[in-house]
C-alpha cells in the first residue's frame, strides 16, 4: 500500500486482519469517505481520540429521521423504514425518549438479576460442554458459543425453547446483511416482526419472569406503545447474541495462539477477567457503532461534516490506535483494562456489558479448565471470519481436545 491509495475495507483479508487498513486510515485519512453506492456515502472515523470525542458530542444524534434522505431511502435503512415496529428502540433514539426506553430494559441487568444470569450461564455452559466432551473435536463457534449465547438471550427475552433455532436463523440474516441481499433481509425482518408481535400478545395473556413480561408490567411509566416493546426485544436479541458469540470465539482463539497467557489463566483464575478485557480491546466484536448524524455543520478530525451525513465510528479501529495503545496489535495482559471502546461510551454505552463479560469469562474459563489439551484443528490463517459489516468474529473455530 502506498500513501496515495486507500486500502480495501472488505474481503477475506480485511475480515481476518483489518489492522493494516485501519492503521493506514489513521495515518492518511482519519475521517474517511466510504462509498456504498453512486449516491450513498458515509464518514468512517478510525482514530481513538476522534471516536471518543464523537461518542460524547450531542450534535451527533441517532434518530434515523435526522439522516440524509438518500440514506433513509436506501437499503442501508432496513429494517428502519421497512418495519417501524422493530426500529423504535433506544439505539435509534435521542434524549429525552432514549432514557425512558433504556430504563424499560434496565431491570434485566440489575445486580440481582445478573447474579441469577451468572448461575444460568454456568449451567448452560456445563450442559453444552458435557455434550461435546465425548466427541474429541468440535466447532467452538457453532457448537459452543452460539448455543450458549442464544439460549441465554432467548431465555432473557422470554422466547420459548422450541422457537429459538428459527429466531436465530432470522437474526443471523439481519446481522450479516450489508444491504445487498434485500429480499432475504425483508423476509427475515417481516418474520421476526410478526413473531415478536405474537410473543407480546402471548406474554400479555400469560406473563412470565422475562424481559417481555417485565416491559409489559412497566410500560405505563413511560406510556410505551406495543411497537416500542417489540423494538426493544428485537434490539436486545440482535445486540446480545452474535456479539457474545464473537467474543467467545476471539478470546478462545487468542488463548490457543498464546499458550503462555493461557497457562497464566489456568494457574490464576483472577487473570481471566483481564484476558477477556484484552480480547474485547484487540478483537473488538463490534466493528463500528451504529450510524450517527450531525444536526448542524461541524468538524471532526479536521473534516467538515454536513447535517444528516451518516457517520460510522469504528471502535475496532480505535481500539488498535497506536496513539492510544502501545504495540496495539499485540495481545498483552499489562494494559489499562478499562479504557477500550468495545462497549461504546456515553449515553448509548452497552446495556449488556456485564452479561457479556460474564459469558466471555465463564465459557473461556470452563473450556480451558475442562480440556487441558484443547488445540486448533486448522492452521490459524485458514480460519474463516464473518463478512458482516457490524460483527467481527470467527465463523467457525474447529478444535480438538
Ligand atoms: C449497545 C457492544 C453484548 C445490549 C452497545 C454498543 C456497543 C455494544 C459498542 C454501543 C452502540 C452505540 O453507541 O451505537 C457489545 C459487545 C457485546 C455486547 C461487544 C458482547 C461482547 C450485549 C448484550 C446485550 C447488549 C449481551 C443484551 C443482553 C445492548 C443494548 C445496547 C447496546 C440494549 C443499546 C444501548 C443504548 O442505545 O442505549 N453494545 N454489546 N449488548 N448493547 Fe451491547
Amino acid at each position: 500500500m502506498t500513501s496515495g491509495e486507500a486500502p480495501p475495507l472488505y474481503g477475506p483479508g480485511f475480515d481476518r486482519d483489518p489492522a493494516p487498513a485501519y492503521h493506514w486510515l489513521q495515518e492518511h485519512s482519519p475521517v474517511h469517505r466510504v462509498e456504498f453506492g453512486p449516491e450513498l456515502s458515509a464518514w468512517l472515523v478510525t482514530r481513538y481520540t476522534d471516536v471518543v470525542a464523537a461518542l460524547a458530542d450531542p450534535r451527533l444524534v441517532k434518530d434515523p429521521a435526522r439522516g440524509c434522505p438518500v440514506w433513509r431511502e436506501s437499503g442501508m435503512g432496513l429494517p428502519l423504514d421497512h418495519r417501524p415496529s422493530l426500529a423504535q428502540h433506544m439505539t435509534n433514539t435521542d434524549p429525552p425518549r432514549h432514557q425512558d426506553l433504556r430504563r424499560l430494559a434496565s431491570g434485566q441487568f440489575s445486580p440481582q438479576r445478573l447474579s441469577a444470569l451468572e448461575t444460568r450461564v454456568r449451567q448452560v455452559t456445563g450442559q453444552v460442554l458435557d455434550g461435546i466432551a465425548p466427541l474429541g473435536r468440535a466447532d467452538l463457534v457453532q457448537d459452543v458459543a452460539y448455543p450458549i449465547s442464544t439460549t441465554i438471550i432467548c431465555e432473557l427475552i422470554g422466547i420459548p425453547a422450541q422457537d429459538r433455532a428459527q429466531v436465530q436463523r432470522w437474526a443471523a440474516v439481519i446481522d450479516a446483511s450489508d444491504g445487498s441481499d434485500r429480499d432475504d433481509l425483508v423476509a427475515a425482518t417481516d418474520a421476526i416482526d410478526e413473531y415478536l408481535a405474537a410473543l407480546l400478545a402471548h406474554k400479555k395473556a400469560e406473563p412470565g419472569d422475562d424481559l417481555m413480561s417485565d416491559m409489559i408490567r412497566q410500560r405505563h411509566r413511560g406510556e410505551m406503545t406495543d411497537e416500542e416493546l417489540t423494538s426493544t426485544a428485537f434490539l436486545i436479541l440482535i445486540a446480545g447474541h452474535e456479539t457474545t458469540t464473537a467474543l467467545v470465539g476471539s478470546a478462545t482463539l487468542a488463548a490457543l495462539t498464546h499458550p503462555d497467557l493461557a497457562a497464566r489463566i489456568r494457574a490464576d483464575a483472577g487473570e481471566l477477567a483481564v484476558f477477556v478485557e484484552e480480547s474485547l480491546r484487540r478483537d473488538c466484536p463490534v466493528r463500528n457503532v451504529s450510524w450517527r448524524f450531525p444536526t448542524e455543520p461541524m468538524q471532526l478530525g479536521g473534516q467538515d461534516l454536513q447535517p444528516g451525513d451518516p457517520v460510522l465510528l469504528s471502535i475496532l479501529a480505535a481500539n488498535r490506535d497506536a496513539e492510544r495503545f502501545a504495540d496495539p496489535d499485540a495481545f498483552r495482559l499489562d494494559r489499562d483494562p478499562e479504557d477500550h471502546l468495545a462497549f461504546g461510551r456515553g449515553r448509548h454505552a452497552c446495556l449488556g456489558a456485564a452479561l457479556a463479560r460474564i459469558q466471555g469469562a465463564t465459557v473461556l474459563g470452563e473450556l480451558l479448565r475442562r480440556f487441558p489439551d484443547l488445540a486448533l484443528a486448522e492452521p490459524e490463517d485458514q480460519l474463516r471470519w464473518w463478512p458482516s459489516p457490524i460483527i467481527r468474529g470467527l465463523f467457525a473455530l474447529p478444535v480438538v481436545f
